[in-house]
């Protein structure tokens, strides 16, 4: 399985901190945020990595992770995201580099209070078109700024709602995703949304309607520091008093 780390976009809720850096090396508690997502790979199993990032600090991240090695990672590669086009078009960008393996995508924002080995090994032994971690959030008004899904019979998903104006569920789609190599065919169909982006909700909703999509819930906290000022505060609160990716006893 390969690991692709998604930093690019242009992280526009976090201006003016993001007009002179890229979002996702903005500290969280004591090193860059990329560094927890590199983390979270990592602790998974995972040794090649492909980070795509964007936009006009491309550069430091070469300057702050090198080849990787220093993070445990056996083989780092690049890739330059040219637009923000949507975290679907930025996955897309990793297809040669994935070369028919599985693949665990992460967006570089999301910070986890655990290891996600076990559900990383559950879609080994269970291997599934995706498999989706959710996050409970008991705030209904936060969910409107997250992917939903809707359950049907048997806790399965029959849809997936980017940002609703009524969540479905208590439940939202965290940026944490696991494909088998089909993916790459279903990025090559979509159309950008509203929003003119490439929708990773749209892929998923994709495996969804062939009934090849499974899930587990994180265990613990989850937070998504580019989501506003706020988040980024609260995720950095977090960590500073309780750590992260930490493994499960
Ligand atoms: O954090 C979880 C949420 O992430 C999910 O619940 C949503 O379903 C999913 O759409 C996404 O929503 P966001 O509104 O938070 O996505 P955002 O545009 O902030 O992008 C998240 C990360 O994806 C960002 O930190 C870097 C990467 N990205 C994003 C875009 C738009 C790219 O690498 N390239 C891009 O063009």
């Amino acid at each position: 399985m390969k690991g692709v780390i998604l930093a690019g976009g242009s992280g526009t809720r976090l201006h003016p901190l993001t007009r002179i850096t890229n979002k996702h090396l903005l500290p969280v508690y004591d090193r860059p945020m990329i560094n927890w997502a590199i983390k979270t790979v990592v602790d998974a199993g995972i040794g090649e990595i492909m980070l795509v990032t964007g936009g006009t600090h491309a550069g430091e991240f070469l300057r702050l992770l090198g080849n990787g090695n220093e993070f445990g990672i056996d083989r780092l590669s690049y890739a330059y995201q040219e637009k923000p086009g949507g975290i679907a078009e930025a996955l897309g960008l990793a297809e040669k580099f994935v070369g028919g393996d599985d693949v665990l995508v992460m967006l570089a924002d999301n910070i986890v209070e655990y290891s996600i080995a076990k559900p990383v090994a559950n879609f080994l032994n269970d291997p599934t078109g995706a498999r989706l971690l959710l996050s409970e959030v008991k705030d209904a008004s936060h969910l409107k700024h997250l992917g939903v899904p809707e359950f049907g019979a048997n806790d399965t998903i029959i849809k997936i709602i980017e940002k609703p104006e009524s969540p479905p569920s208590n439940f939202c789609v965290t940026g944490i995703y696991m494909y088998e190599a089909s993916v790459f065919e279903i990025i090559k169909t979509l159309k950008p949304s509203n929003r003119g982006e490439l929708e990773i909700t749209d892929v998923n909703n994709h495996f969804v309607d062939n009934s090849s999509v499974k899930f587990d819930i994180l265990p613990g906290y989850w937070g998504d520091g580019g989501e506003s000022i706020e988040a980024f505060w609260e995720v950095n609160d977090f960590v500073r008093e309780n750590g992260a990716v930490k493994i499960i006893l």
